[in-house]
Parts: C-alpha cells; structure tokens; sequence
C-alpha cells in the first residue's frame, strides 16, 4: 500500500505537534511539508516549535517553511493563555540546527501541490490564513489538494466566543474565502473534536508509551485545563482529529453541509453558519467520532514512533 502524501499547514500549538507526531508515525501517510502559520503564539515561535518538533523526531527530510505572521485584515489574536506563551507548554526541545525552507509557506503550498496534482492532501490545523493567499495566488490549488481537511469550526458552538472556533475566528476573511474555493472543505470542527478527550485512561495508556510518553506526548496532552468548566473531562487533541481524518476516515461519520462564515456580525465574527439542508453543498462536516477506534489508531501509531 501506498502511503497518502500529506501537507500540514499548522501553528502549534500543543495539540498540532500532537498532530506533527501522528502525521510522521502513521506508516499509512507520508509528510512531504509542514508550513507555520502566526496563531497559537506568534509566528517565530509556532515556526520554531515546527523546526523544533521535525529534528526531535527525525523527519530531517521535510520542508518546514514559514507563512503568514497575522490575519488578512484583523489584529493578530491569540491562545497563548491555551499553549503556554511557548506553544508547546512546559516542553522544551532541543533547539534545531537545521535551516527553514528559504520559501514562503505560501509558494511551498503552491509549488507542493503543483508538482503531484491529486496526489497531496493538505491539512490546516491554524488559521487559514496561508491558505487563502495560497488559493488567492494561484487558484488550482483547490483542483490540485487529494483533499483539503481543516481543524476549525463547529456547527453548535464556539471556544473563543460563544459562536466563533479559535482558528476561524483569528482569521474569519481568510476562511470565508477557503470555504469559497470551490473544493469540498472537510471541516473537523469542534463538535466532533470535543468527542475525543485525554481522560486518566487515556493519560495512562499515553503514560505507558515509554519516553516519548513521558517527556512529549503527555506533557501536550495534559498542560491546559480550563478553570472555569466544573465537569473538566480532559484536554481536547483537536487537531490529531484532522490528521486522523486523512487515514482514518472510517473513524468519522461525516454529513455534507453548506458553510459560510460569518465576517460582519458583531457578536458572531467567524461563526461557521452550517446548513446541512443545503442542496449547494461545500464542505463535509464529521459529526461523530468512534472515540475507541480512534485513540487506538492513534496510540498505535504514537507506539510505533516510540520504539
Ligand atoms: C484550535 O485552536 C487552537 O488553539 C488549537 O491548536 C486548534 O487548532 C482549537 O480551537
Ligand atoms: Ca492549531
């Protein structure tokens, strides 16, 4: 079997380099690029932290390159009270000695995708605002991706406001326009990614990974709790859910939607508007999770890149 070609545009971010580790464990997918995005933190760390993660687990071969520091048009927000002022919470790596991808993000993506048409799913697990400049620049991009997977969203409910998601709401121009493309967005949103929580059990089957366990894979999984939420079930991996998504799409019970996303609301900025009476679809909406299959997928995979 051949392994499905994977491009991450992310900003990690504690649960993207969670993602960063699945993407290079799953024998199934093959990483050919990670590109950073401002989001979590700022650009130079989410960078760092890409370049950082790509040496301490041995994926030398990768192109990592730097994108967009800030949204299209609004100010720079971001989740640093989530991930740690850092990205990657109390984790400290070794720094790396090997140089970003002299290109932007935005001509990686493009040049990426250009030289394997269909061959290369591209997953977005931060803002997407690389995104949309990359379709802005060159709009096959959207003809070109195998697949175009994003975290972000939800169809219920926000995590930043009461209506927006983290990554949509940091930039709502930029994914108003990625929804637009005229490709099907797999949004992976948060109604499906609040399914898979790191709850003792899973902490404990994490723990027994070994060193890996230890020293990476249960400091991200565990740094944020959220003090205000009585019935804390554990930290949420959003984006490994995305990721999964690409090998994994038997895990996910999905229902095709129309989603628009609001830019003009004063209280709704970067609400995903999701209408799954939509004859007009766009986007494939995952709603329920096999929660079991997926952390065995996972862990499986984590087993691997920790022996
Ligand atoms: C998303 O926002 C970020 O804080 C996480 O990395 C994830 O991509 C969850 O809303
Ligand atoms: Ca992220």
């Amino acid at each position: 079997m051949t392994a499905a070609k994977l491009l991450l545009d992310c900003d990690p971010g504690l649960d993207d380099a969670l993602a960063i580790l699945l993407a290079h464990s799953d024998p199934a997918l093959e990483l050919v690029a990670v590109t950073t995005v401002g989001g979590n933190v700022v650009l130079e760390n989410t960078t760092r932290n890409a370049l950082e993660l790509r040496e301490h687990l041995g994926f030398t071969d990768v192109p990592v390159a730097a994108g967009a520091a800030g949204p299209l048009v609004r100010e720079a927000k971001n989740a640093a009270e989530v991930h740690g002022p850092g990205g990657i919470g109390d984790v400290i790596l070794p720094p790396a000695t090997l140089p970003l991808d002299p290109r932007n993000a935005v001509d990686l993506i493009i040049e990426t995708l250009r030289s394997a048409p269909g061959e290369i799913h591209l997953v977005a697990t931060g803002p997407m605002t690389n995104i949309a400049l990359a379709i802005r620049q060159e709009p096959r991009v959207a003809e070109w991706a195998a697949s175009f997977v994003i975290m972000g969203g939800s169809f219920t409910r926000g995590n930043t406001t009461p209506a927006a998601e983290f990554n949509i709401y940091a930039d709502p121009e930029a994914a108003a326009e990625v929804f637009r493309a005229g490709w099907q967005v797999v949004m992976v949103g948060l109604d499906l990614t609040l399914q898979a929580l790191v709850d003792d059990a899973i902490k404990d089957r994490m723990l027994a990974l070994g060193t890996l366990g230890r020293e990476l894979v249960v400091p991200l999984a565990t740094f944020w709790k959220d003090p205000q939420d009585p019935d804390w079930g554990g930290q949420a991996v959003h984006d490994v859910c995305a990721v999964a998504y690409i090998s994994r799409p038997d895990l996910f019970t999905s229902v095709p939607a129309r989603v628009e996303v609001e830019t003009a609301g004063e209280w709704t900025a970067g609400m995903t508007v999701t209408d799954f009476r939509s004859s007009i679809p766009n986007a494939l909406v995952p709603v329920k999770l096999d929660v079991a299959g997926f952390w065995d997928y996972v862990l499986g995979c984590y087993a691997r890149a920790a022996s």
